[in-house]
């Protein structure tokens, strides 16, 4: 059964974002200090926003022509990032109830690690990280870690595979009462409760325990945004939040009846995963006003930034194509999705690649422009029309872009009905209306898996 009220998630990014965002002139460029941060988390938490997710890349992208200039120069979305899990633990200090989300990839971290880091999060927050699983796309981020290219797409997710399994395994480590806290005895932890896992797999040897008790949540909320078969099925098996992007309502409904059926394939609840939509709503007093910001905001944006992030995505130089012609069919290593998304744009508005370089770095995603009666009409719209159980909102310009939509739109949910007022639990699971897995349960989930595939 769908949910009767909408989640939001708000997509930030720790850098400048969209090309062009950060030249608008109600942006702060304060991507660099905690405060700026702390202060977007506490909008979102007084607007009762389920999480603050944050994505991330471990490189500076040169898919543009080999070159590292285009990202840099037009302040693009790969431009600069701070790590996200510090972002999140600074936020968290000033918030009770609002989900933190951080990318971490499986193809260049190591479980124990990452187990570790989120085990910690989920605790100094008192049960409210997630995890956004990416396997990683980019040459480039390959190069920084000690390899001259990527591995296949098989390769990353049957990778991705085994470290959700170990990771399940560590967090599993401590039974949840192993830290007795006797001082009597004395027993600070039951070492009869507290389990070694030997694992030894394809990809990694991890003998456990994880030094850190059993998470708040059982296991922290874990995200996914995969577009290729392989990337589905993945996500429909392991996640709990699926992210995605869309041109048009029709994909959207495709993809999330896709998705809930591969989840029902894989003996899962398909109301146990939650699928939300990129969109990037611009909201104005009037439509006029909303529509003079998305003009004003679309002409700040470079072509070449726009490009240069697409390059990015589709893992493809864009540089060798003529700028004003239309973008070929294409072998695209990178996001299938975007991808997709790309070819509808340039068949149905017949751009040419310059054109095509602006659109994508300064569309709006989901086509929401107007007030807030408008926005939350067409969210309502897409919520009904069973396209996604909630939204995952970027701002056209940070912070204020999440101003205007917490200020507006919120409200105007609210008032319908369709966006709660308060907070129904405590920790991140509670507010998505997760059960808190048992210890045990991914490895129930593992041979399920197997007994499917
Ligand atoms: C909304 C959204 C956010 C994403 N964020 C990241 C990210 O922060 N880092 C990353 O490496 N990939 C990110 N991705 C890419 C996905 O993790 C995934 O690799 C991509 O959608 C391609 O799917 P595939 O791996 O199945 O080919 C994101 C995708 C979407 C749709």
């Amino acid at each position: 059964m769908p949910d009767s009220q909408m989640h939001l998630a708000a997509f930030i990014t720790a850098g400048p974002g969209r090309p062009g965002g950060w030249r608008y002139p109600g942006s702060v460029p304060g991507w660099l200090s905690a405060r700026y941060y702390q202060d977007i988390a506490r909008t979102l938490e007084d607007a009762r926003f389920d999480l603050a997710f944050f994505a991330d890349i471990l490189s500076v992208p040169d898919r543009f022509g080999g070159s590292t200039d285009s990202q840099l120069r037009n302040g693009a979305l790969g431009s600069m990032r701070i790590d996200p899990l510090h972002v999140l633990s600074s936020m968290g200090a000033v918030t009770s109830h609002l989900g933190l989300a951080a990318t971490v990839s499986t193809t260049y971290a190591q479980p124990f690690t990452v187990a570790r880091s989120f085990a910690s999060l989920d605790h100094l927050t008192d049960g409210r990280a997630a995890w956004n699983v990416v396997t990683s796309f980019q040459e480039s981020e390959a190069r920084n870690f000690n390899l001259d290219e990527q591995f296949s797409r098989n390769q990353r997710y049957e990778r991705a595979d085994e470290f959700l399994e170990v990771a399940g395994k560590l967090w599993d480590s401590w039974e949840d009462d192993a830290l007795v806290l006797d001082t009597e005895t004395p027993l600070f932890a039951d070492p009869d409760r507290v389990h070694a896992i030997n694992h030894a797999g394809e990809w990694f040897t991890v003998q456990g325990p994880l030094n850190v008790p059993r998470p708040p949540q059982g296991y922290p909320v874990v995200i996914q945004a995969g577009a290729s078969t392989k990337g589905k099925d993945f996500a429909a098996r392991w996640s709990d939040v699926i992210f995605c992007s869309h041109a048009s309502l029709e994909s959207a409904k495709d993809f999330y009846t896709e998705i809930k059926e591969r989840a029902t394939a894989h003996g899962r609840d398909p109301g146990s995963i939650k699928i939300l939509p990129s969109i990037a709503p611009v909201v104005g007093a009037t439509h006029a006003i909303a529509q003079q910001t998305f003009d004003a905001l679309f002409e700040l944006v470079p072509p070449l930034g726009g490009l240069s992030t697409l390059a990015y995505h589709l893992d493809v130089d864009l540089s060798t194509f003529p700028l004003d012609e239309r973008l070929p069919d294409v072998e695209v290593p990178g996001v299938e999705g975007h991808y997709r998304e790309v070819r509808e744009i340039t068949e149905r508005d017949g751009l040419t690649l310059r054109e095509l370089g602006k659109q994508y770095g300064g569309r709006a995603e989901g086509g929401f422009i107007g007030t807030a009666t408008e926005v939350a009409d067409g969210l309502e719209h897409w919520f009904t029309e069973g396209a996604c159980d909630g939204f995952m909102v970027q701002a056209p310009y940070q912070p204020g872009g999440f101003e205007d939509f917490t200020r507006t739109v919120v409200p105007e949910l609210q008032k319908r009905g369709l966006f709660r007022d308060e907070y129904e639990g405590n920790t991140l699971r509670e507010n998505l209306g997760l059960p808190r897995p048992e210890p045990g349960e991914w490895a129930n989930r593992i041979s399920t898996q197997k007994a499917v595939q």
